[in-house]
């Protein structure tokens, strides 16, 4: 995704932040202390490092998972501690490791997280409240960064799809819904919007479907991985 890259540092530990912000030049990601990682860009953060020294540090891993599933989330020690060590790998953390080894072990994998986009794709589509209790179509947004989509809900699940026809790129939004399968108003091809399967044509493919998760009051686009 072209969106630009930002990473959370819940430490307060000046030599850790010196080095990362060295490697934030690198890899073009900016690190921002928690109390300026407020949601502006309605991305997630591509990792967030969180000092273990600290007695709440297992909770800060705990909460930061909960916060941003999809984030690379990577605990050090300062003072070498197993139980703390197994407890963060068992609250979510990706990586643990000692806080010389940060910075080397979080480069080896940065580079490719930013690449592919990982843990930066999380785009509000729609907000949670107004998704509850209704079917069909509760949403089409015309702009994210995968192109127009349409949020529908089937069977009590949420699903999202392109709002764009592959015959000749009418948006499907505004066709009737019938048992999960969403009429083009255009020519009449049909698509189940939970699998994205084409149904019937003019059209000779299916549509794109993709991944949402509800967190921070919103139903938000997560992109594949
Ligand atoms: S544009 Fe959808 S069927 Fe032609």
């Amino acid at each position: 995704m072209a969106e630009p890259g930002w990473a959370i540092l819940d430490a307060d530990d000046p030599i850790v932040e010196r080095r990362l912000g060295v490697l934030g030049d690198e890899v073009g990601v900016r690190w921002l202390p928690v109390d300026q990682t407020v949601d502006q860009t309605g991305w997630a953060p591509v990792a967030v490092v969180v000092d273990l020294d600290r007695s709440a540090g297992v909770q800060a891993v705990v909460a930061w998972r909960a916060r941003y599933p999809e984030a690379f989330i990577v605990g050090y020690l300062g003072t070498p501690s197993p139980q703390v060590w197994v407890a963060a790998s068992r609250s979510g953390a990706d990586l643990v490791t000692n806080r010389g080894s940060l910075v080397p072990r979080l480069r080896a994998r940065i580079g490719e997280l930013t690449r592919t986009g990982a843990g930066l794709a999380r785009f509000p589509l729609v907000e949670a409240d107004e998704v509850a209790g209704r079917l069909g179509l509760v949403q089409a947004v015309a702009e994210t960064p995968v192109g127009p989509v349409a949020v529908y809900q089937v069977d009590a699940r949420l699903c999202a799809v392109a709002d764009v026809c592959p015959h000749a790129a009418g948006r499907l939004s505004p066709g009737e819904l019938v048992g999960g399968v969403v009429t083009c108003p255009v020519h009449g091809s049909q698509f189940d919007v939970r699998t994205g399967q084409r149904v019937r044509g003019p059209a000779d493919s299916d549509i794109a479907v993709y991944r949402v998760t509800v967190a921070d009051g919103y139903v938000a686009l997560v992109s594949p991985r």
